[in-house]
């Protein structure tokens, strides 16, 4: 059974959709920390709720929180599988990326390449769909390399969006599809089906 390790920033429903199809038996993994940049982000509360070891990675807040390297001591103790970022806000260090490479994973609410990169997360990504006027929309998953939405794309699923009223519709919209297309590629990776040919995501 594939261990992970959950970095939220937010709400945390990305990781509550996790927690649901684990516990429905749709999806063979544990979930053996939740990390976050955030001591009071919600979805801490609910790991914690749930029993999951919380951590809070910061350089900055005060004591009680974790840095990078103790946690990638802690991640190799705890045998850790698989890194999935779920509305994880700051950048992963390049030598965390290094000790993890092709093992870390994140979900990008739009169709990239398109509207991704620096700055663009949450609402500044729908806002800038729906100003493009585009007629679909959808979410990535990734790998996560040194760059930001950059790595080589795992899976994407396109919702239509060619009635929407405002970027709120395109976001609510967009989780829904997200919900259900990460654990999908958990659950591909925890069956070992995800393999990289010739530069490419293919599944076994
Ligand atoms: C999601 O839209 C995800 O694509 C983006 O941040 C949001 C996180 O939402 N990276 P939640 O915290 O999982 O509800």
């Amino acid at each position: 059974m594939k261990k992970l390790a959950v970095f939220v920033s937010g709400r945390g429903s990305n990781l509550k959709s996790i927690v649901s199809k684990i516990e429905s038996n749709h999806l063979n993994a544990q979930i053996l920390a939740v990390v976050s940049n955030k001591s009071d982000s919600p979805a801490l509360e609910y790991a914690k709720d749930k029993l999951i070891s919380t951590f809070v990675i910061s350089t900055k807040e005060p004591n009680g929180v974790h840095d990078y390297k103790s946690l990638l001591n802690i991640f190799k103790d705890l045998s850790i599988d698989l890194i999935v970022l779920a509305g994880f806000l700051k950048k992963i260090p390049d030598y965390f990326v290094d000790a993890f490479e092709n093992r870390i994973i994140n979900i990008h609410p739009a169709l990239l390449p398109s509207f991704g990169g620096k700055g663009m997360y949450g609402m500044n990504v729908h806002r800038a769909v729906f100003e493009s006027s585009a007629k679909v929309s959808g979410a990535t998953v990734h790998f996560v390399n040194k760059v930001y939405d950059e790595g080589l794309i795992i899976a994407q699923r396109a919702v239509d969006i060619s009635d929407v009223q405002t970027p709120e519709d395109i976001s609510a919209r967009v989780l829904n599809t997200e919900h259900e297309l990460l654990p999908f590629v958990i659950d591909l990776f925890s069956k070992e089906r995800i393999k990289i040919v010739n530069n490419r995501v293919v599944y076994t």
